[in-house]
Order: C-alpha cells, then sequence, then structure tokens
C-alpha cells in the first residue's frame, strides 16, 4: 500500500496535491513518499517478530541522502555496493556497524575505507576477494567480518538481466566449493567468518524460490557446524517483487513467514535481509508533461517531457510502469498511445500502447518509479536529471535539484 491516491480527481502524494509540486518545481520531477517508504520498511522489520534480524535496505535501488535518512532514522541497517555507496549512508547518518558490503568486484581501496569504518559484514563473492580482504585486513592490523555468497544454483523465474542464483550468473560461490571456500575462509588469519549470504534475483513474485535457497543454505550451514566453522547470521538477500501491473508478489509478512517456519529451532541464528524495491518502488512516482501529441501512421505518440535517461526501465527490461493522469478531469477523448520521450533512439519510450485521454500540457505521473528510477538515470543528450522531492504529510522538501547544463559539464575541458 503507498500513500498515492487520487483525491476528487487529484492525484496527491500524501497531502500534497501533485499538479501543486509540478506548477512549484517543473517536470520531469521524481516524487517520493515518506510515510510509504517506512511502512514498507516496518512491515519487513514486524514481519520478523521476536527472530533476530536486520533490515539492511539496499541502497542501490534509490540512494538519494534523503531516503537513506529516513531509513537511517528507523534504524535500518543498508546493503551497499560501493564505497561510494558507504559514503552516503555515513553522510545521511546511518551506522556503518549495520552496514553489509555485496558485489563481486571490490576494490582495495573500498576495502580498506569500510574497514576503517567499521561496516557489519563483507559478503564476499570470489575466493580471490577472500584474499584480498585478507591481505587488507593484514595490511590495516585488523580483522575483517566475512560471510559468503553462496549462489544455491535456483531459477528465480524473472528477468534474465535481474536474475543472479544461476550457475551461468557471474554471482556468488558455487554451492559445490562452498565448504572449501569456507575452509579457506577459516585458515586466513585477518578474516573472521560471521555469515552466510545469498541474492537470488529481483522482483520475484513467488515464494518457492526463497525457500529453496533457504533450504540449501540451512544445509551448508549444517555442514559447517559439525567442521567447528559457525555461521551467526544468515543473508538471504533481496528481491521480493512489488505490483507494478497485475503481479500479485506475497507480503512481506508471507514472505518473512514462510523463511522464519525454516528457521525454527535456529533461534540463534540471526536473519538479515536486504529488501531494495519491495521497500522504495511504490514509494516513488515520476512525473512528466505532455509536449505534443503526433499522429503516426500506425500509431499515436504522446511525447513528453520525461526519457528513457530519466527513466531506463521501459527500454531496459520492456519493464511495465502505470502511467495515469495527475488530475483526472479532462475533455480530452480517450486514444491507445504510446508515451515517449524526445530522445533520439527508438527505444526511448516511457509506455507503449495506454489508452490515455490527454492534449498537451497535462500532466502524467509514472508509478512505482522509487526503485531503479533516479538512480539509473543518465545525461544521455545533455539532458539534466529530474529533481527528487520528498513529501511527508503536508511538507514537501527538495531532497536534490534539478540538474544545471552547468553542472552536467563540470570538469570537461575545450582544447586550445
Ligand atoms: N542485494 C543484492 C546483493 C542485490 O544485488 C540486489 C539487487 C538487492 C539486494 C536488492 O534487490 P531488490 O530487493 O531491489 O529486488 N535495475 C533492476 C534491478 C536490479 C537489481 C540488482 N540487485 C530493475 O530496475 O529492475
Amino acid at each position: 500500500m503507498d500513500f498515492f491516491a487520487y483525491r476528487d480527481g487529484r492525484l496527491f502524494a500524501e497531502d500534497v496535491a501533485v499538479s501543486d509540486i509540478a506548477s512549484q518545481y517543473g517536470t520531469p520531477a521524481y516524487i517520493y513518499s515518506r510515510a510509504t517508504l517506512e511502512r514498507h520498511w516496518h512491515a519487513f522489520d514486524q514481519a520478523l517478530g521476536e527472530h533476530p534480524h536486520l533490515i539492511c535496505y539496499a541502497v542501490k535501488a534509490n540512494s538519494n541522502i534523503g531516503v537513506l535518512s529516513v531509513l537511517a532514522k528507523l534504524g535500518s541497517g543498508f546493503d551497499i555496493v560501493s564505497g561510494g555507496e558507504l559514503a552516503r549512508v555515513l553522510e545521511a547518518g546511518g551506522d556503518a556497524g549495520k552496514v553489509v558490503f555485496s558485489g563481486v568486484g571490490k576494490t582495495r581501496e573500498e576495502i580498506r575505507y569500510a574497514l576503517e569504518q567499521g561496516i557489519l559484514c563483507f559478503n564476499v563473492e570470489s575466493e580471490p576477494e577472500l584474499e584480498r580482504i585478507n591481505a587488507v585486513a593484514a595490511e590495516m592490523g585488523v580483522t575483517a567480518p566475512i560471510s559468503l555468497r553462496i549462489n544455491p544454483d535456483v531459477d528465480a523465474k524473472t528477468h534474465p538481466y535481474i536474475s543472479t542464483g544461476l550457475k551461468a550468473n557471474k554471482f556468488g560461490i558455487p554451492r559445490e566449493r562452498a565448504i572449501a571456500t569456507y575452509e579457506l575462509a577459516d585458515s586466513l588469519p585477518n578474516l573472521e567468518v560471521k555469515g552466510m549470504d545469498c541474492h537470488i534475483g529481483s522482483q520475484l513474485t513467488t515464494i518457492e524460490p526463497f525457500v529453496d535457497a533457504l533450504e540449501r543454505l540451512l544445509e551448508l550451514i549444517d555442514v559447517l557446524a559439525s567442521k567447528g566453522i559457525t555461521i551467526s547470521h544468515l543473508d538471504v538477500g533481496g528481491g521480493l517483487g512489488v505490483t507494478y501491473n497485475n503481479e500479485t508478489p506475497p507480503h512481506p509478512k508471507e514472505y518473512a513467514a514462510a523463511l522464519a517456519e525454516k528457521m525454527s529451532g535456529r533461534e540463534q541464528l540471526k536473519l538479515i535481509m536486504e529488501p531494495g524495491r519491495a521497500i522504495a518502488a511504490n514509494a516513488g512516482i515520476m512525473i512528466t508533461e505532455v509536449e505534443f501529441v503526433k499522429e503516426g501512421d500506425e500509431k499515436h505518440f504522446a511525447i513528453v517531457d520525461a526519457a528513457m535517461n530519466d527513466l531506463i526501465r521501459p527500454s531496459l527490461y520492456s519493464a511495465w510502469q502505470h502511467i495515469g493522469r495527475v488530475e483526472q478531469d479532462t475533455d480530452a477523448t480517450p486514444r491507445v498511445y504510446d508515451v515517449v520521450g524526445p530522445i533520439c533512439e527508438t527505444g526511448d519510450f516511457i509506455g507503449k500502447d495506454r489508452e490515455l485521454a490527454i492534449k498537451p500540457g497535462d500532466l502524467l505521473a509514472v508509478r512505482s518509479a522509487g526503485a531503479y528510477g533516479f538512480v539509473m538515470a543518465s545525461n544521455y543528450n545533455t539532458r539534466c536529471r529530474p529533481p527528487e522531492i520528498m513529501v511527508d504529510g503536508t511538507t514537501v522538501t527538495v531532497v536534490r535539484e534539478r540538474e544545471m547544463l552547468k553542472d552536467l559539464w563540470k570538469g570537461e575541458h575545450k582544447l586550445t
């Protein structure tokens, strides 16, 4: 559930009319709802009840400092994939001691920085990475807390670009090599084995792959225990899907209950989750204005002022996101449009074959844009990235200003 809803035909973000935000700050723009972010985070946190746990929000989904600060205030942990994301978490007031560091390519500098800040754990994805973390920790005279990301080889049944738990994917350590790799980790003097983790993919809409992966990991944890290697936390990654159209993903409660059931009798094993999309996606919308309505030979086009550089998911993954009018009152006739941006690429579309009653000047809201929206935006075609705006009740805060042209060529130089 989110806090974007129509009141008398006008779309509101919490208690603020979206069209008022558009008049003040222009379009395109991202608008987030603080109450929605908080509600989604609490849904995960409460679902795990008394079982020792930590919700580590996946920063990559939306790394705006304003968004991170809202979650930090709730006591959230964070899942990061770069030194940059760690710096953002700290800037936002997050606790380094609740940070897990994922990703296949951590550099020496990133490892050193994370050790200096005292993160909770490195989620290690390969043997050479173990050796690297051990070496950096040794140089610093410290011990690095580690977890191994195990590739459980389960099919998440999601888009191939965001499926990560299959043998053919670049992520994690194959489960056949898991025990040997833990033995290696255990033998390295500057590492401390803390946990086990996995992440099998994103936008999963069924529980079974999560449960299959968990069962496979628990088996490994038992084998390790028999070898004297104790695992104190199990990180099940992120990946719970959201409703963009007619998907019916499990509620965090159902998802957590299914995992908790498998964990019964293991109360000493702390559960970590890394949800990104399920917290942020439906806590954000992107608004855009119709510039032109154009008649093609075969199609009608609504040319809007947002483009694939602002929101790339439709172009990149053929993702479907709901597009609707901000003000429902209209005398325009409904027709089926491709909603496209001004970029010089056929792949520049926000939605295809959408029935809309619109005319130039109308505002549209693209829903479920709070995750993997602004963070994946670019400056392609020398377009300034949109502002990000947080609504909290009746309060509107610009949490990132609209870029200006001079920001775009900062650091570039003319030749004489
Ligand atoms: N943990 C790890 C290690 C991950 O790689 C990811 C996402 C997450 C957690 C969070 O997953 P979530 O709960 O958000 O599904 N850009 C794509 C999604 C890429 C996801 C990458 N990894 C999209 O727009 O659909």
